[in-house]
This record gives structure tokens, sequence and C-alpha cells, in this order.
């Protein structure tokens, strides 16, 4: 597991250009992303309907970094299995899905496979920290999620990201803290001050005049 005080920048492929997502993917991968974020919505636990499983296959030959999978989905449970098969690196579900959550976090890790758990701008930390010594990841949304540009939810999200973080050192435990939605070279650094160390970015990174550019500054 790469340490959880590393920087590590993940592009959002919603923001790409789904026409042409082979290049898409390679684009972002040369242009230093580490890893590739890939939001899968179902139209029923968020308002918005992106992609399945067959869309992981295809992108899975373009790259050989991490696919970061979230899964806003209402039923993480159910379609779990498709998911790993379709050859997602990391999974991530969400605490407010309706299904046993510890027992789908358990599920990904015997895949072999990090678990993450992410929690909307509105459900409070007490809700996954009963989780905290189960996870790989935990993803605090900066946004309600659905859509892609959005603006970063600052004041309801970064005290959970930072009472997170104190926590997960207190106990002496190694997830990482990812944030989403809104993220860009000026929100990365509040994340980062608060204790976030993976950053998901679609519209600031794959809208930027130039990723490589956008990329490099928001690593530094
Ligand atoms: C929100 C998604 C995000 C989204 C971020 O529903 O989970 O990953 O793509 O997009 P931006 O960076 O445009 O806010
Ligand atoms: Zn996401």
């Amino acid at each position: 597991m790469s340490d959880c005080n590393t920087r590590i920048i993940a592009p959002s492929v919603l923001a790409s250009d789904w026409g042409k997502i082979g290049k898409e993917i390679r684009r972002a991968e040369d242009s230093g992303a580490d890893w590739i974020h890939l939001d899968v919505m179902d139209g029923h636990f968020v308002e918005n309907i992106s992609f399945g499983p067959q869309f992981v296959s295809a992108v899975r030959p373009h790259t050989g970094l991490t696919l970061d999978t979230h899964l806003m989905i209402t039923r993480p449970d159910k379609y779990l299995p498709m998911f790993i098969e379709a050859g997602c690196d990391r999974i991530t579900v969400h605490v407010e899905a309706e299904h046993d959550v510890a027992e789908t976090l358990s599920r990904i890790r015997e895949a072999g496979l990090p678990c993450g758990l992410a929690l909307n701008p509105a459900t409070p930390l007490d809700e996954v920290k009963p989780f905290f010594d189960q996870i790989d990841l935990l993803l605090v949304m900066t946004v309600v999620p659905g859509f892609g540009g959005q603006s970063f939810m600052e004041d309801e999200t970064m005290p959970k990201v930072e009472e997170a973080f104190e926590l997960r050192n207190a106990e002496g435990l190694e997830f990482h803290i990812e944030v989403d939605g809104g993220i860009d070279h000026r929100t990365v650094e509040i994340a980062a001050a608060h204790g976030a160390n993976v950053m998901v970015a679609g519209t600031s990174l794959y809208k930027a005049p130039n990723m490589t550019e956008a990329i490099r500054t928001m690593r530094s």
C-alpha cells in the first residue's frame, strides 16, 4: 500500500471525451496521473447515470494505472462481482447505500482489492467511524455526488477530513483520505491542509488547456 501521506492525483474520466475514451485515459497517464478515477452512477443512488462494468472492461487495456472505482450505486453488494471481474483495482462504496457495509468491505478485500468507504457531504463522520479499522481509503465527498463541475463544499466537508485525519493518526491506522468534487489548483491545497492525500479532479484536469501542467500544479 502506498504511503497515506503521499499526494495522489486521480483524474475523473467523467469530465473526459467519451467518444475517444482510450485516448483520454492515455492522456491522463501521459500527463502524470497516479490513478484513474471511475465514477459509476446508477440513476438511483444519485440523479445521474454514467457507466457500468462493461465500460471498466473497455478502459482496462488502455492503462496500467490503478483504476480507482467509486460506486455511486444503491446495491454495491449485488454488482460487486461484475466490477471485480471487469478489472477494477480498488473499489469504494457508499455508507449511505443499501447493503451490509462491513460485509461488502470484507468481500472487496477477499477479492484482493483495497476497499474504500465514501460519505456524502450531509452524512456525519460518525456513520463511517465504526469501519475505520476495515478500510484502505476514506472518500469524503466534497460535492453532492452526481455531476461534475460543482463547487467545493469547504465548510460542510473539511471538518470531517480533519477529524478523520486526526483519528486515523491517533489510532495508528493507515487508510488514504480522498476528496472528490470541485478540486482544482486552489481547493487542493485546502483539502491537503486538512489531511486529504488523494485528490480526484474531473473538470479542472480534463478541461485544462494543458493537463500535464495542471497535474504538476496540483501536486506541488
Ligand atoms: C461527483 C463525482 C466526481 C466528479 C468530480 O459526482 O464523484 O468524481 O467527477 O468532478 P469535478 O472535478 O468536475 O467536480
Ligand atoms: Zn468520484
